[in-house]
């Protein structure tokens, strides 16, 4: 049996995994999960997958569920998000936390000897270079979750890395892709929270509509696939149905396909390949199917894209810098207290003063990202007044 722990258990991307893990309760045991505001959902996974551990934040939360469960394990506070992904040696862990608060889990389960199943994007944008580098080192796997990754890994498989031209990562191009720069200003959160195609986490979806989403996963592959900026492409595809594609040097292009499921690429990370029985999920029938569609990305009206790809060129720390910016001004969106434009142009803002401090090691993330939130707050803060 293969221990699973799922950090953010309770997200969209942890349930999904628990929802793949009741498909194969033969193959899998619940190693630890954990939760930061939802207890009564953490106690009904307890009582279903029975796991040695569960983490929440604070003494209050574990008191409730010591009362009901008193054999579990249970630890409590902010570090115990880090110390529980390296408590089971030689686990496999999947990260679903939102943010960069995953890049310390991830480095704790490498040490652990843990391969990780890695939803965290964030994780690979503010740590690539570390991270993938610690992987290496010890000697274990960085799996793809992202359904996009997922895609370019399986398309991948059997090929020599020199064979390929480029990845192209597609993207749905969110609820606005149709959208004048005019109207973009008056978007509401509820507009930017109905995505088209996808159901997920409030933060991603925010993500989704700026498309700095996408901007992430340019970085995110560029870190799991060691490949170039240059050899990274993206292309809309509003259907949402090819999950990414490899060009080949030959001219040939392999593409992944399906319906826009997450539990597809989550049970791929988790078997490391192919199911040998039918998965339940939904099936695509060519015949109705329709129309596939590709678009150039609208660099002008989406600019977080070509912020992302400038940051992963220039290195250092400005992947880490424009990912925390944006993770505070995609949260102060989603409290209502900036307008949806200001979200990229507080990235743009933070970045404009930045000045590249050298980066070798986690301490120097750290200190970058620190300081990005600290001026993305600032700005809030001052923009907030006339929101
Ligand atoms: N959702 C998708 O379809 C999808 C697809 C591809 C990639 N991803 C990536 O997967 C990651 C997770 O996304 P998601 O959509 O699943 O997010 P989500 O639904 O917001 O779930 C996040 C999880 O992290 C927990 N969490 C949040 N803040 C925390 C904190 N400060 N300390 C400890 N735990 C905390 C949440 O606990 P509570 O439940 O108690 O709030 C929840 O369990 C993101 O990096 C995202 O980009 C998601």
């Amino acid at each position: 049996m293969q221990t699973v722990s799922i950090l953010g258990a309770t997200g969209s991307i942890g349930t999904q995994t628990l929802d793949v893990l009741r498909q194969h309760r033969d193959r899998f045991q619940v190693g630890a999960l954990t939760t930061f505001r939802r207890v009564s959902e953490l106690k009904a996974m307890i009582e279903e997958f029975e796991p040695q551990h569960v983490v929440v934040s604070n003494k209050q939360q574990r008191d409730e569920i010591i009362r009901d469960y008193p054999k579990v394990d249970i630890l409590y506070g902010a570090n115990a998000y880090t110390e529980i992904a390296g408590a089971i040696q030689d686990a496999l862990v999947v990260n679903a936390f939102v943010g960069s608060m995953g890049i310390s889990p991830t480095i704790k389960a490498i040490e652990a000897h843990c391969s990780v199943a890695l939803a965290n994007k964030e994780t690979l944008v503010a740590a690539g270079q570390l991270v993938m580098a610690k992987a290496k080192e010890v000697g274990v796997r960085i799996i793809p979750v992202d359904s996009e990754h997922s895609a370019i890994a399986q398309c991948l498989q059997g090929y020599e890395a020199q064979s390929v031209e480029r990845l192209i990562l597609t993207a749905s191009g969110g609820p606005f892709r149709l959208m004048d720069q005019e109207a973009l200003q008056y978007v509401t959160l509820a507009d930017a929270l109905a995505h088209p195609t996808w159901r997920m986490g409030p933060k991603i979806t925010v993500d989704s509509a700026t498309l700095m989403n996408k901007g992430l996963e340019v970085i995110e592959a560029h870190h799991l696939f060691a490949m170039p900026f240059d050899q990274i492409d993206v292309v809309v595809h509003p259907q949402s149905i090819i999950h990414s594609l490899v060009e080949f040097k030959d001219g040939a292009l392999l593409a992944q396909l399906g319906a826009p499921d997450m539990r597809v690429p989550i049970q791929y990370a988790l078997l490391e390949g192919r199911s040998l029985t039918t998965s339940p999920y939904k099936r695509l029938d060519l015949k109705t199917l329709g129309s596939l569609t590709f678009e150039s990305p609208d660099w002008g009206r989406f600019p977080a894209l070509r912020i992302a790809y400038e940051c992963g060129r220039l290195g250092g720390g400005y992947p880490t810098v424009m990912n925390a910016a944006n993770e505070v001004a995609a949260q102060a969106f989603l409290r209502d207290e900036i307008s949806f434009l200001s979200i990229v142009d507080i990235v743009s803002d933070v970045l404009d003063r930045y000045q590249n401090d050298p980066i070798t090691s986690l301490d120097d993330i750290f200190a970058a990202d620190h300081f990005a939130r600290a001026l993305a707050m600032e700005i809030v803060f001052e923009r907030g007044k006339d929101h």
